[in-house]
């Protein structure tokens, strides 16, 4: 396992930390939160630990039913106690980028329904002004083409398509997803978030604001928890 693997393997087991028996949890999607995802696995073979648990993705899905965690609908719960996601960029804010993995919307409304958000990362993640990653955007696949246009003029940055060979890259709801290449300007994520979602065709945007409780972060100096404190933990 190489270093940055390795961080990523501190970060989601050190925030199963955060889960007690009895939780309703959901379970984000990516490279990160698959360490969480496999070690409740392990707690719930090996602990006896008690927990339904929600997926954000297909993928997510797949690996929870493999390692043993009982899944529900969101529907069927009146709400969730905690989720537990990656992100691709965090700021001094605790707004994050998400949607690198093309499963943002789930990501959203999942985090939507839950009490708390805690975010797992390494040290890469951590920025002082989001953007260099680029806004990942859920899109229609109607008339797309013409969404991203819109986009481009309006955030004056260029938009791609996510391509996957000749064909675009389809999200677990059927969508097309877009990457916004603004640079790291985002000083309001807020009004960002906002414009972005008022373009007809835009399904959801990859931005999370004010959603993220803690950031469980792994560095070479080891593993820290840095704790909203506008947050609700
Ligand atoms: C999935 O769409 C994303 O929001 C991921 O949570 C995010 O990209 C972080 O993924 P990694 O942990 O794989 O970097």
């Amino acid at each position: 396992m190489n270093n940055a693997e390795a961080l990523k393997k501190i970060a989601g087991e050190a925030a199963c930390e955060f889960v007690k028996t009895g939780m309703r949890v959901g379970l984000g999607t990516g490279s990160t939160v698959k360490y969480t995802v496999l070690e409740l696995g392990r707690r719930i073979k090996e602990e006896g630990l008690n927990i339904v648990g929600v997926p954000t993705s297909v993928a997510t899905q797949n690996l929870a039913t493999e390692v043993g965690i009982p899944l529900v609908e969101l529907g069927s719960l009146d709400g969730l106690d905690i989720v537990i996601d990656g992100t691709d960029e965090f700021d001094p804010h605790f707004q994050l980028i998400k949607g690198g993995g093309a499963a943002l919307l789930r990501e959203k409304i999942v985090a939507q329904q839950s009490a708390a958000m805690v975010v797992v990362a390494d040290d890469r993640k951590q920025v002082d002004c989001l953007g260099a990653f680029g806004i990942p955007i859920e899109i229609t696949p109607f008339a797309c083409d013409v969404t991203v246009s819109v986009l481009a003029s309006m955030l004056n940055c260029n938009v791609e398509l996510r391509m996957d060979g000749d064909a675009h890259v389809l999200t677990d709801n059927g969508n097309c997803i877009a990457d916004a290449r603004i640079g790291p300007t985002i000083n309001d994520p807020i009004t960002t978030e906002s414009n972005i979602l008022n373009v007809a065709g835009v399904v959801q945007v990859g931005l999370f604001n004010n959603m993220c409780d803690a950031v469980v972060l792994a560095s070479g100096d080891g593993v820290q928890t840095l704790m909203n404190p506008k947050g609700r933990l």
